[in-house]
Order: C-alpha cells, then structure tokens, then sequence
C-alpha cells in the first residue's frame, strides 16, 4: 500500500506510457534491445504501465497449464532486467476488466475491411490457417484498449507494432469525434534512440522470436553452454575478400550483439580485421560467446530466483493490477457516459 502512495505522489504530471509483451514463450535478446532496455529507461521519467498481454497470447490457444508459468516468467524476467515494480505498474492484461470493456465499445468504431489489410493479420491467415479466429483480427482493437485505457502518449514498441499504433490513434480519434469531446489522446511509438533496434536470427533467417528459430535465437533463460553452442552455429561465411567490404546482414547482426554486450573497443578491433579481410569469424564468436554468457547470466539467475518465489509474483501483479485499475475504471467511466450508459 505505501509502494502504491509513493507511486502515485512521484508519477504526477508525468507523461503516460503504456507496453505490453505478449507471454507467448520465453523472452529472448530481441525483446531485451527492441523493449524491456527501453522500459527500464523509462521508469524514471515517465508514468509507466508494462504489463503481460495474457489476452492476447490466446489468439494461438496456448495450453492452460503453460499460460500461468509463462505469465510469471515474463514478470520475473522483465524485473531481472531492470524494471522496478515500485516505480512502474506491472500487471497482466486479464487482471484489469476495464480493458475486455473498452476492447467492445471500440469495436463498435472498427471496420472489418480496415482490420484485414493490417499485416499482422494477413501474414497469420498465411501462417495458422486452420485458426483465423475473430481475436486474431480484432488484435489491434485490443491492443489499442491497452493503451488507451491509461491515456498514454507514449508507447515504447519495436517497428513490427508501428502499424497498430497507427490504428490505435484512428480508433482514439474516432471515438473524439462520434462523442464530441478530445477524450482519448493520439498515442505515439516512443524510442529513446531514433533508430529501432531489431535484433536478427542467428541463422540469418528473419528476427530472434519467442517461438521461431529457436535454435539460433537466444533466450534470457538459456544456459551457458547453450548460449556458446548457438553463438557458435551462427551463419558466417568465408569472410571478405576485397577491403572495406559491405557487411552481409547476418554478419551485421553479430557486430551489433558485440555493441551491445561487449567493453567498448572491441567490436570496432573485430570491425577493423573485417575491413582489412584479416578477420577470423570463429574469433569473433568466441569472443561474442564469453560476452553474451557474461551479459545473459546475471539476468537468467535473478529471474530464476524470482520465479521461485510464487508469492512474491503473485504480490507485484496485484500491486501492479491495484496501480493500474485506478486510472482505467476512471476511462471507463468517462466513456460510458460519453456513449451515453449512464442509466442509474
Ligand atoms: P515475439 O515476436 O518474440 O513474440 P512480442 O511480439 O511479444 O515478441 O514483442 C514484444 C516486444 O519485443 C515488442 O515491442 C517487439 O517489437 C519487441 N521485439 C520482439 N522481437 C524483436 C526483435 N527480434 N528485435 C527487436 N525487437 C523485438
Ligand atoms: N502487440 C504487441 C506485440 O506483439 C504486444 C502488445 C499488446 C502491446 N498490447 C500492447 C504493446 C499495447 C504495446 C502496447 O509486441
């Protein structure tokens, strides 16, 4: 209860943020740079609402004895990487009803020919077509419930989300102008550096993802050997035959797990031998192994000791649900009287 107060006294007059990860698997390097990094940036600055977007991992129908194992996990996994649940709301999805409430009034304002063209959409009718279910393409309507039940401005997301970013702001501008009033504001992608990081397989083959490439994606949980033996398959090739030669993209993709996870200086030494055709691919991941073993280690312990203690899960998602009720049953009440239910 005090954690709460504090929280509300220091996330006054702070700018609103909302994301979400979906609790499809586990948590690997791309959801680390492409978001968690940027929600542990955050939490200081702004008013932060991460939650675990449960409702959303139905879609695939997941087996229910995996969801809650999977729910905790992501929880524990995101504060091992830096969050702070006494400085953010942490919370599942399905733990705030005015979420589902918001998703069906917005409904009412989505068009069935604007939701099959989003790409998402089009590209799991290609993958799943034997579940092309009415949640899969009313996704972005939820997704836009999630942010818009906390007003949020801000919404850190890799570039796949920018699409259904754009259509939470259509659906929040037309709910403005059907009920007369600037209620909703317009929600941006948020990135503290311009440039989005998208983290490549290790195969070359498309991003890491929870569920793909899991041979040559690596996992907050994977273990030291098995993050040398991944890192070591990555696809190199022969290596540069002419000087300064362009890099090929899955080559690319190790210099930047080197920035991000070795001392400084040295990838720019591995980038010079590449430069000057004297690199040694086999080297280079050596030395990647060693610092990505050292990167990921810390993080996959604290998460195992958080996971754990079921408790002290259990506390930080109602704590999290308590934060984040307080301003969605405000939204909600304000929407219902816009569209008119308000009968008692
Ligand atoms: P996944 O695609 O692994 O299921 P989610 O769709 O739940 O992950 O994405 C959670 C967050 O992680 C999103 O903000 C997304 O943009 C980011 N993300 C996922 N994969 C990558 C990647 N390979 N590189 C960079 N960011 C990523
Ligand atoms: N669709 C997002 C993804 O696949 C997850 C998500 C659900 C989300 N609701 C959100 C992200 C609200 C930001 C805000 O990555």
């Amino acid at each position: 209860m005090k954690e709460t107060l504090a929280y509300y006294i220091c996330s006054m007059n702070k700018e609103i943020v909302v994301s979400g990860i979906r609790s499809t698997g586990y948590l690997h390097l791309g959801n680390y740079f492409g978001a968690i990094q940027n929600y542990v940036l955050m939490q200081e600055n702004y008013e932060c609402y991460f939650f675990v977007a449960d409702y959303h991992a139905l879609t695939t129908h997941p087996d229910p004895k995996l969801l809650k194992a999977n729910v905790y996990r992501v929880v524990a996994e995101n504060i091992a990487s830096g969050l702070d649940p006494n400085k953010v709301a942490l919370y599942a999805q399905s733990d705030i009803p005015e979420i589902p409430e918001l998703y069906l009034m917005l409904n009412m304002l989505a068009y069935k020919g604007e939701l099959e063209k989003v790409p998402t959409f089009k590209e799991k009718v290609r993958s799943q077509p034997d579940n092309v279910n009415a949640g899969l393409l009313t996704y972005p309507v939820l997704m836009a419930a999630d942010i818009l039940i906390q007003r949020a401005v801000k919404v850190p997301v890799g570039k796949d989300q920018e699409q259904h970013l754009e259509m939470a702001r259509n659906f929040a501008n037309r709910f403005n102008t059907r009920y007369g009033q600037e209620f909703f504001p317009e929600p941006q992608v948020f990135r503290f550096n311009q440039s989005a990081v998208k983290i490549m397989s290790l195969d070359g083959n498309g991003k890491m993802s929870k569920s793909e490439n899991v041979n040559a994606t690596i996992y907050l949980s994977d273990d030291d050997d098995t993050i040398r033996k991944k890192i070591m398959k990555a696809k190199t090739d022969s290596g540069p035959t002419e000087h300064n030669s362009v890099m090929p993209d899955y080559i690319q993709n190790l210099f930047l797990l080197m920035d991000l996870t070795a001392k400084p200086g040295i990838a720019d030494t591995f980038r010079s031998q590449f430069n000057n055709c004297t690199i040694r691919f086999g080297d280079m991941k050596k030395q990647l192994a060693e610092d990505m073993v050292a990167f990921v280690r810390p993080i996959r312990e604290h998460a195992a000791n958080l996971q754990a203690d079921e408790t002290a899960i259990k506390k930080i998602l109602k704590d999290g649900a308590e934060k984040a009720r307080a301003g969605a049953s405000k939204t909600i009440e304000g929407a219902r009287k816009l569209i008119g239910i308000n009968y008692y």
